[in-house]
């Protein structure tokens, strides 16, 4: 036992199987769209992790918010054979992958560390195809938030609102005061956004699974429905004229500066706060949309992983899926990202108010049946029925538009995507 062969191969065995983290180190190439401050801060955590376990992190960021650039590019690398390793997808996009029949198995994974008992089946479930896992979970975003500036509103003499009524009296004051009311971004997906938390307050939790998941003609074309239009436009009438295609995190960036009160935005959103030191509660504020308080849009991001041949790629990726679910990515990204961890049983400590507000509302709008799946955020709908949702929204956000017309454009548009 003592003789120098044994004791090399000893030292050799150590070496290899100890110091090196892993038996083989790979690179995963990571297709994903958090570019902004908030987001890269959370997103580094993760290649820092994987780096620390010897692979490599090949960063491929597409900007643009919710994703919709990072999908095009993502499509073209996939029908020229080229897909990235890892790739951002969430919802039933998962499924459309699942389809082609190009996703890699990560049963091997979850089994090992138990994601069926880790994760709500609301999580689990988007994250299978046919019953396998193809899809790591990374969070739980909330969507229908409102981030006020206090300072704008207390100069303004103006109450935070908690109905679209108590918002527009606010609104006024603000505007009157000389600060633009709401920081808007004129994108597709952002007007969306804003919209699916009216349908959620307006028409109610089951207005919204009618209209928004079951993308039931009657409920898109209905009278609640020209309401909600109705308040979209009131809504529309508080935001600034350079809102046309600004980015989400510039309109962040607005509330913050104290050049708008509100912005209604995710929870992401916190993470631009957070990037730019301030401080909940004195800084910036967090409330539900107005007359969403009992109902939860949700949205989880998640990444699936592609075929691979090369084994070190192989085992990079096993690795970033296990991480991704690990509890210290969950609390150190969600912490960051504004998010909080889709793992069960995280401690809540780490975590400010909008988190724990997020932990509780999640839990209860669970057992009361208000936990929706969001439609801006990929959730709920197919991808075209999404993009006649969203066609119908922008070309009412920017135009005039009658109520009753966007209902009912949206009634036949969507009906003939599906
Ligand atoms: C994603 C978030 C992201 C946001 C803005 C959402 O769809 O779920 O992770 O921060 O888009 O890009």
């Amino acid at each position: 036992m003592n003789s120098p062969f044994f004791k090399t191969t000893a030292i050799l065995f150590f070496l290899v199987f100890m110091v090196s983290p892993c038996a083989f180190s790979g690179e995963v190439e990571v297709l994903h769209w958090w570019t902004s401050g908030g987001e890269a801060k959370s997103v580094s955590v993760l290649k820092d992790l994987l780096e620390k376990e010897g692979h490599t992190w090949q960063d491929m960021a597409v900007a643009g918010g919710a994703g919709a650039n990072a999908m095009t590019v993502l499509k073209s690398r996939a029908v020229s054979g080229n897909p990235p390793t890892a790739a951002q997808v969430k919802g039933p996009q998962i499924q459309q992958w699942g389809d082609e029949g190009v996703l890699t198995n990560l049963d091997d994974v979850a089994m090992a560390a138990n994601w069926d008992k880790l994760l709500p089946s609301v999580v689990a479930d988007v994250m299978k195809y046919k019953g396998h896992y193809v899809a790591v979970p990374v969070n739980v975003h909330k969507i229908n938030w409102m981030w006020v500036n206090p300072e704008v509103f207390k100069k303004s003499g103006a109450k935070i609102p908690t109905t679209w009524a108590e918002f527009e009296t606010a609104a006024k004051k603000i505007k009157a005061a000389g600060f633009i009311p709401v920081g808007w971004g004129g994108q597709n997906w952002q007007e969306a956004t804003v919209w699916e938390s009216i349908v959620l307050g307006v028409g109610g939790a089951a207005f919204y699974r009618k209209a928004l998941i079951d993308a039931d003609p009657d409920a898109l074309g209905s009278a609640t429905m020209v309401k909600c239009f109705d308040t979209l436009r009131m809504v529309l009438g508080y935001i600034d004229k350079d809102a046309p295609g600004r980015d989400w995190n510039l309109a962040t960036s607005m509330v913050i500066q104290g050049k708008a009160g509100m912005q209604f935005m995710g929870d992401w959103a916190k993470g631009e706060f957070k990037a730019a030191g301030k401080n909940f509660g004195t800084d910036y504020i967090a409330m539900p949309v107005p007359e969403t308080s009992s109902g939860y849009l949700f949205n989880v991001d998640s990444f699936i992983m592609f075929n691979v041949k090369d084994a070190g790629a192989k085992e990079a990726q096993k690795a970033m899926a296990r991480l991704i679910m690990e509890p210290k990515f969950q609390e150190v990204f969600n912490v960051n990202k504004g998010s909080i961890p889709c793992r069960l049983g995280m401690s809540r400590n780490p975590f400010d108010f909008p988190a724990i507000y997020s932990f509780d509302t999640f839990e209860a709008t669970a057992a009361a049946g208000t936990l929706l799946p969001s439609m801006a955020h990929e959730m709920a709908v197919y991808p075209a029925i999404r993009g006649a949702m969203f066609d119908v929204v922008t070309s009412f956000c920017n135009s005039s538009m009658s109520s009753q017309k966007a209902a009912k454009n949206l009634a036949t548009e969507v009906k003939s995507a599906i």
